[in-house]
């Protein structure tokens, strides 16, 4: 039987980054899960594919083409999504890129870009959807999507993990400013997961980097996305209906912090 406190039926969820990897898989599990999912990317194709997919199983799900660094946009998707089933109950802020540079080889352009996809995108996606969330009056819960990286020393990755640190520091913050409304705010740091960006947006040495980070788990492996998107089922529902504030570490075991 399943377990009714993972069971989102009725609500509305919002899932960024839904064009591929992480967020795609999450689209899906919070569909399976029973939410109506409204998925947006700045990949229009990839969303509208996203979308379709859900649509095709019978799940309620649609399509937005949105650039997370342009409020006005997710200002409109969040109110789109609200204004369908008179309620927004999930935000997974999953949108994100990845850059690579050493500290001495980056330039200010890339601290810039990733910073406004990575922490500016995620504050915008916040934002909106917690004013939503309190003009509904039902509470919620918001997911942020930070890394591994932030856990270790990661060399090359000076932007997107200075950016993912401010997304954890983002969330701590918002939590404890919206816990009153009945909105909770968790953040996700995945390891190493085999998606689009690990496969297409690094390096060839980082590529080459997915066997030995498979050997620093105790597990074995690297992620799939389907690792992250249970996690962030588990966040998103009423399981985690005690837990704000908190990061969660589908990592294989490779960082343990306290
Ligand atoms: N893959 C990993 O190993 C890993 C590890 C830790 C954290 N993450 C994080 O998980 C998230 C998803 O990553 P992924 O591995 O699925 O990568 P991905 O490249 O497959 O997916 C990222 C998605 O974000 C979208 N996106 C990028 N910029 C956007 C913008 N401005 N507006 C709207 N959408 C935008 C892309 O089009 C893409 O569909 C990212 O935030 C990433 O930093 C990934």
């Amino acid at each position: 039987m399943p377990v009714t406190a993972y069971d989102l039926t009725g609500r509305t969820a919002l899932v960024t980054g839904a064009a591929g990897g992480i967020g795609r898989a999450t689209a899906a599990l919070l569909a399976e899960a029973g939410a109506t999912v409204h998925c947006a990317d700045v990949d229009e194709q990839g969303v509208r594919a996203t979308a379709a997919a859900l649509t095709a199983t019978g799940a309620a799900a649609r399509a937005h083409r949105v650039d997370v660094t342009a409020r006005d946009q997710v200002a409109a998707v969040v109110d789109t999504a609200r204004r369908a089933t008179g309620r927004l109950d999930i935000l997974a802020a999953v949108a994100g890129i990845m850059h690579s540079s050493t500290v001495l080889e980056t330039k200010e352009a890339d601290l810039d870009r990733v910073w406004n996809t990575n922490f500016k995108g995620v504050l915008h996606s916040c934002q909106e959807a917690a004013r939503a969330m309190i003009a509904t009056g039902t509470g919620g819960s918001i997911v942020t999507m930070a890394s591994g990286a932030v856990d270790t020393g990661a060399p090359g990755l000076l932007c997107y993990g200075a950016s993912k640190a401010a997304v954890i520091q983002l969330t701590k913050t918002l939590a404890t400013e919206v816990g009153r409304h009945g909105i909770r705010v968790n953040a996700v740091a995945p390891g190493w997961i085999r998606t689009p960006m690990t496969t297409r947006h690094t390096t060839d040495a980082q590529q080459q980097a997915e066997r030995p980070m498979a050997r620093m788990s105790p597990l074995g492996r690297v992620g799939e996305a389907e690792d992250v998107a249970h996690a962030v089922l588990h966040l998103a529902s009423d399981a985690a209906a005690f837990t704000t504030g908190q990061i969660l570490r589908p990592n294989g075991g490779v960082a343990m912090p306290w």
